[in-house]
């Protein structure tokens, strides 16, 4: 067996099933806009992230940012995909914050926006990110 690096087959499924559950513990008293996040990176690994609400509205930090921020932590920054679940028609794509924070480890990065009827968008992200900060 060679050890050339391939791409992954991304299971998109399984990614929107660990969102949906993700999506589950989301706190947001506030907006009731409930987000779950399920990130994918080169081996197959799952990281998850909900939005966690706070009283202050500023600090809230979204279900995507969640799912980075845990997955670096962990050691990864090689993702290769994010499934991001809302209750939301059509499906939400990331927020611009999260745009931002996603396109640090990977602007090719492939997105797919799924709601709880089953709609379903793709995206990569250096299409609707396409000229990301560059500095410093
Ligand atoms: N939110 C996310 O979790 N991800 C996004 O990309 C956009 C917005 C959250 C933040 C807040 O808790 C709620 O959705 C309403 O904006």
């Amino acid at each position: 067996m060679s050890n050339e690096i391939r791409p992954i087959t991304v299971d998109w499924n399984a990614l929107v099933t660990a969102a949906t559950a993700a999506r589950e513990n989301a706190w947001a008293p506030f907006s009731k806009f409930k987000v779950g996040a399920a990130l994918l990176t080169s081996d197959g690994t799952i990281y998850s992230g909900c939005n966690v609400e706070n009283r202050t509205f500023g600090l809230t930090i979204c279900a995507e940012r969640n799912a980075v921020t845990t997955a670096v932590a962990d050691g990864r920054r090689d993702f290769v995909a994010v499934v991001v679940v809302t209750d939301a028609s059509p499906p939400a794509p990331p927020c611009g914050m999260c745009r931002e924070t996603l396109v640090e480890f990977a602007s090719e990065l492939e997105i797919l926006s799924a709601n709880l009827e089953g709609e379903r968008r793709h995206y990569r992200l250096s299409e609707i990110f396409p000229e990301p900060f560059d500095g410093p």
